[in-house]
Parts: C-alpha cells; structure tokens; sequence
C-alpha cells in the first residue's frame, strides 16, 4: 500500500511559511507564525471527519444541522519537542482534541532513536491520531514515533508536519507505506548534519529562542 504525500499550498500559509524561513524572523513571530499555519494545516488536515446531523432552533426556524459525528474522537501526539507548535494551533481549533507526547532522541553510539517519554490517553484505539513535528528531516524519529504510536492501536494515523525533505518522505514511506504525510511544502535535499535545504534551521530552538 502506498499512501499519498498531501503538499498544503494554500496561499496563506505559503507567505506564512516563507516569513517563518527567513533568518531575521523573531522568536515571537516565529511561534505566531507556526500556531498560525498549524490552524490552517490542520483545517486540510481534518477534512474527512464525519458529520452528523442534529435538530436545532435558529431564531427564524427549526432545522437539521450538521455537527461533527460524536464518535469520531481525535488525538492530537506532538513529538517532543518542536511538535509543541504545531500542538499549540491545533488545539485552538480542536480544543476537545485530547493529547499525547512522545519523547526521542538518538543514541550517539548506535544512532537508534530511544524513547524517553511517551504518554498518551488511555482510550487511544477509539480516536484518529495526528502525529505532528515540523520537520520531516531523515524521517528517523518519525518512523520510530509511528511505530511506538501504532502500537497503541489508533484508529487511524495521519503525519502532519510544516517542511518535509524527500530523503524523509522516502523513509517513512518505506517504514510504514500506510501512513499519509502532510506537509505545508517539500524542500530540496539534507544537508550533511541532517538539516533540511533551504529548511528554516533548527525548528525547536528558533520556536524555544535556544539557539
Ligand atoms: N530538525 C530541524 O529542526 N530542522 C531541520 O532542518 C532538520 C531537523
């Protein structure tokens, strides 16, 4: 099964994004601009929830209205760290979405991603999961992530992230063929330290102002 790339070019958030890439770009507008473009992605994103109808009273008339289909329940994970900007977006749009997270880093000796933290709400295998993290750089982390987070047996699973580089499309797409990516824009390559090409740096320290 080979599941699709969505490339989100909605104009709003392409001038967004490019506003984000540029280096002078504050800390603080750097954060605006990712919880920003995430209500937009997340909008895409969110287009085949299910909708129900229920009886409602407008001031003029009595009507059936549409209504997100009750048991169709989300969970939002963001991938420690940057994830938290794109969390932050969603969640001013889904403000019932419930929330998990989940905590790699890479051992230095064996390059294998060893989780540090993970948690996320108990009814998960009831609810259509969002794996967020901005950067689809080499796709290692990410691949890891959706294997712990399959585990837990999700609903279904969905990538969402801002930038993705094709080495990193490749590898998650060859680590789990089934998992759609969305992603604002696709860049040009890795550089040697793994940072994606023309990318926008590193995106945890420029939303934590840590660099
Ligand atoms: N992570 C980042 O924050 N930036 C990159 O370019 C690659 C990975």
């Amino acid at each position: 099964m080979q599941a699709e790339v969505t490339v989100i070019s909605h104009p709003l958030i392409q001038h967004k994004l490019t506003l984000m890439r540029k280096a002078e770009t504050s800390t603080a507008k750097f954060r605006t601009l990712l919880k920003e473009i995430s209500l937009l992605l997340a909008y895409e994103v969110t287009r085949d929830l299910p909708l129900k109808t229920e009886t409602i009273k407008t001031p003029l008339a009595t009507m059936e209205a549409p209504v997100l289909a009750p048991d169709k329940k989300l969970v939002i994970v963001s991938i420690l760290r940057a994830g938290q900007g794109i969390l932050d977006g969603m969640l001013e749009l889904m403000p019932s979405a419930r929330v998990g997270h989940i905590g790699l880093y890479r051992d230095p000796k064996t390059l294998i991603a060893v989780e540090y933290y993970f948690k996320v709400p108990h009814d998960v295998d009831k609810r259509d999961m969002l794996v967020v993290d901005p950067m689809l750089a080499t796709g290692h982390s990410a691949a890891a992530a959706v294997t712990r987070l399959k585990s837990t047996n999700p609903a279904s699973l969905k990538f969402v992230c801002l930038l993705a580089a094709p080495e990193g499309i490749e590898y998650l797409h060859e680590q789990h063929p089934d998992v759609p990516i969305y992603t604002a824009a696709i860049d040009e390559k890795l550089d040697d330290r793994g940072y994606i090409v023309p990318g926008l740096g590193d995106a945890g320290d420029r939303l934590f102002g840590t660099h």
